[in-house]
């Protein structure tokens, strides 16, 4: 296999807004960042995946940008950027860029001229149609409810936005915006960014012909997805970002892509194919997903989550190369979602953490999820912040009926605010996030969860994390290892190997509050084995023959 830096990596995402506030007015900025990047280094990261910090209306956290080339107001200036990318180079650490091309805000410069008549020469950067007897061109429902499509008086037609409104999306077919893209793209990396992050990119290749999507069971709105998800043109349009932008730079790109398989993965991560070194797939977060989306909020088996993690790892074995993530800032947090956030919260943070590391592919590290940061529940909905919570209550509260603690449960175990509430640093006021007030509450369990604490203890969840960095730079084997699932239809632990050379890793997780005994394949125990990493304390030599305590991890170095 070939070896490459980006697949030797750990990145830690961090989402702005709720990181550092350095200046007192509620919102984390860049100063804010900086001020934490100590913090980084210790913990041993090599990437920073910064999450969009340009000039933003808002409606979407950054996702809706309205000038590529600035930063937002409440984030600070260019010059505080210039000083944190000098400062992370200085560190030895890398800064991702989030790339939001699928869609600008409807307060870009583009839209704003795109949308004042119908032959203004930007009218083609975005997706323009006639209704059809008087109503929307076509059945599509937006991903953040109601229709995909937005009347526009002044033209007398309707803009596509897959998001929200205030997030129209781009015409990927016009030449010209895509220069425009590859120049933004350029400028950034003449600056010196290491890579970027894409947004939805398997968005960006409509099918032309704009057909009704099936409608689900009394739904009101059709599925367009088969015509926007990896479309006619999106590995052309791939190769040329490659081409036009980032060729000649050694940079690291990731694509986000919902309902991607391991196939089309493939396509987009092959190693000769020019277009991007991995993709974030969504299968393992789908899990629990039913006829109301991520709100319907079903149970989940462990066997489903190794059966799609595994497809994954040998899916991608030969050519490709996995992204790894339990969490980003769309997602609830993890030990509440697989783990165990009351009397487990520890064990299952590490267990998950080692699970993960320990698996073939760039591990992905959210902020917050080191500390083992909880869901957050809210009483109010008052109290959210997030745009597709918002319209999801509205929708299934006011027009489908549910109950107001029904989707109340359901927002406590799915909202992507989950992900968003402030860092916990300390246990002063505010968790040491702002002397202001936060633009978003902060999860009340801040006195027992917070980075001091967890920094002063040699036992925490953060020096775990550490510890799992550390594995990864010591042993090509957790980077290269090759994977195999063992105990595939056990439903308490998930446990595999990894091989290299004549090495093994043996990795073994309990993901249940019992406790788990196993048989394994008698020649695991030909070898001698050395435990790397555990999160229940040392134990005699060799492979223990010992049930997992609850949430128990092991990993064991077998040669
Ligand atoms: C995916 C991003 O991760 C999410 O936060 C955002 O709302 C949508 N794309 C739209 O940009």
């Amino acid at each position: 296999m070939d070896k490459a830096w980006w697949k030797e990596a750990v990145v830690y995402q961090v989402y702005p807004r709720s990181f550092m506030d350095s200046d007192g007015d509620g919102i984390g900025d860049i100063n804010g960042i900086l001020m934490k990047l100590d913090y980084l280094q210790e913990l041993g990261v090599n990437v920073i995946w910064l999450s969009p910090v340009y000039q933003s209306p808002n409606d979407d956290n950054g996702y809706d940008i309205s000038d590529y080339k600035a930063i937002m107001t409440e984030f600070g200036t260019m010059a505080d950027f210039d000083r944190l990318l000098k400062a992370v180079h200085e560190r030895g650490m890398k800064i991702m860029m989030d790339l939001v091309v699928n869609h600008s805000s409807d307060e870009h410069p583009w839209f704003e001229e795109s949308r004042s008549s119908r032959d203004n020469p930007k009218r083609d950067y975005y997706i323009w149609k006639p209704g059809r007897n008087g109503k929307e061109p076509n059945n599509w429902e937006s991903i953040f409810k109601g229709s995909a499509w937005e009347y526009d008086e002044a033209t007398d037609e309707y803009y596509l936005h897959l998001f929200s409104r205030k997030q129209p999306d781009l015409n990927w077919e016009n030449p010209k915006l895509r220069e425009e893209i590859y120049s933004i793209m350029t400028w950034w990396l003449d600056k010196g960014v290491d890579g970027f992050r894409m947004d939805v990119i398997n968005f960006l290749s409509k099918d032309q012909s704009y057909s009704d999507g099936a409608i689900q069971h009394e739904k009101q709105y059709g599925d367009g997805s088969p015509f926007f998800l990896n479309g006619p043109r999106i590995h052309e349009f791939l190769q040329e970002i490659n081409q036009r932008a980032l060729s000649g730079h050694d940079v690291i790109t990731v694509g986000e892509m919902p309902g991607v398989t391991p196939e089309e993965a493939q396509l987009f991560t092959g190693k000769d194919r020019g277009e991007l070194h991995m993709v974030f797939q969504f299968e393992h977060m789908d899990l629990g997903k039913g006829p109301e989306g991520k709100w319907s909020n079903d149970k989940w088996k462990l066997t489903d989550l190794k059966r799609i993690l595994s497809k994954w790892q040998t899916g991608l074995e030969r050519d490709g190369w996995n992204s790894l993530y339990w969490n980003n800032h769309d997602q609830p947090r993890v030990v509440s979602r697989f783990g165990n956030d009351g009397k487990y919260r520890i064990e299952s943070a590490k267990m998950l953490a080692a699970c993960l590391h320990m698996l073939q592919g760039t591990p992905y590290i959210y902020q917050g999820e080191e500390l083992g940061m909880t869901n957050v529940a809210f009483e109010s909905i008052d109290e959210y912040r997030d745009i597709e919570t918002l319209n999801s209550y509205d929708e299934l509260v006011h027009s489908h009926g549910w109950s107001k603690e029904r989707m109340m449960s359901a927002i406590h175990a799915r909202s992507r605010d989950n992900a968003r509430t402030p860092i916990q640093w300390n246990d002063s006021r505010n968790a040491g996030f702002t002397n202001g007030t936060p633009w978003i509450k902060v999860n009340p369990n801040f006195p027992e969860i917070n980075a001091e604490k967890a920094y002063n203890d040699p036992n925490s969840i953060f020096h775990f994390y550490k510890k799992l960095i550390q594995l990864r730079k010591e042993h090509d084997i957790v980077v290269y290892g090759r994977f195999e699932l063992l105990l595939p239809d056990d439903e308490r632990i998930f446990a595999y190997t990894r091989s290299f050379e004549e090495e093994k890793l043996l990795v073994l997780c309990n993901f249940k509050e019992e406790q788990a005994s196993y048989t394994l394949p008698e020649e695991l125990h030909a070898y001698s084995a050395t435990k790397l990493i555990g999160n229940y304390g040392q134990e005699e030599e060799g492979i223990s023959s010992k049930p997992l305590q609850p949430y128990e991890c092991r990993v064991y170095h077998l040669k």
